[in-house]
């Protein structure tokens, strides 16, 4: 369980960061799998754009809509009563203008009742981040891989090895947290460079693939679950088959219902 026993909130994991505990993040999608999440401690749920490839069924997190992430995150904000829930907003709902971006959040906060958004890049959007932060609305960054970007990028190979990319990616950092973000994601980059984010910038460093010196860590619940095949990062560290483990159950459903074992009396109602 957390150090945290009450509500987490964007002051509670400052403080966490200040009082050196480690941040717990998972992502989540549905009421069912974030109750549970939040039963089990989870410091903070993100309704992942990720939710197009590992639910929807998507090659990229480009295609997921607006109206689909305030779906899902209207689910996991439901079930959610201890951890902070934080939406992301979907490719193009927030790099076009400032208004556009409170626009978006403003969705995701008001019907789908989530208690910040998540958006990709660094001074590129400080414009709409500075703008949501004066509405109220809190923001996390997130930087380094940015997924929406992958077309631009062409591989998901690690992010900023070299000195004049790391020297940029601190740079936007500092611009985040300067516009007023309360936490930055950092997706696979060097281990020492997000060390230097996390030492540099005074809010949240949540890690993904980012080594352990970042402030929390947050992995694709669906990746540490084993549940999505596809594709393995080397940092999704598994937790459990539960591929395996479904694709067992359903077979033995189908044993017992082809061979006349299911239902059982006591399973079927009388007189
Ligand atoms: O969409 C997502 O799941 C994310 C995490 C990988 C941080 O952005």
């Amino acid at each position: 369980m957390s150090a945290v026993d009450r509500k987490i909130t964007t002051e509670a994991l400052r403080q966490m960061k200040q009082a050196g505990q480690r941040i717990v993040a998972l992502t989540a999608y549905d009421w069912t799998l974030a109750r549970l999440l939040d039963e089990a401690g989870v410091d903070v749920l993100l309704v992942g754009d990720s939710v197009a490839t590992v639910v929807q069924g998507e090659d990229t997190t480009i295609p997921v809509t607006l109206d689909e992430m305030v779906y899902h995150a209207r689910l996991v904000a439901r079930a959610a009563r201890r951890a902070f829930v934080v939406g992301d907003l979907p490719f193009l709902s927030y790099q076009i203008s400032a208004e556009d971006a409170l626009r978006s959040a403003g969705r995701l906060m008001k019907e789908a009742r989530v208690e910040a958004v998540k958006l990709e890049g660094g001074r590129a959007v400080v414009e709409a981040v500075a703008r949501l932060v004066t509405a109220g609305i809190p923001v996390m960054g997130h930087l380094g891989l940015t997924p929406q970007s992958i077309h631009a990028f062409g591989t998901y190979r690690v992010r900023a090895t070299g000195a004049d990319d790391a020297a940029q990616l601190l740079a936007d950092a500092e611009a985040l947290a300067d516009a007023g973000a309360f936490a930055i994601v950092l997706e696979k980059v060097p281990a020492t460079l997000a060390a230097e984010v996390t030492r540099r910038v005074p809010i949240p460093t949540i890690g993904i693939g980012a080594g352990k010196h970042c402030d929390g860590q947050i992995l694709v619940t669906h990746d540490m679950l084993g549940l999505f095949e596809r594709f393995k990062p080397r940092f999704a560290r598994r937790y459990r088959e539960l591929a395996k483990e479904i694709r067992d159950a359903a077979a033995e459903f189908g044993l017992d219902v082809r061979g006349g074992e299911f239902p059982s009396a006591d399973e079927s109602y009388g007189p």
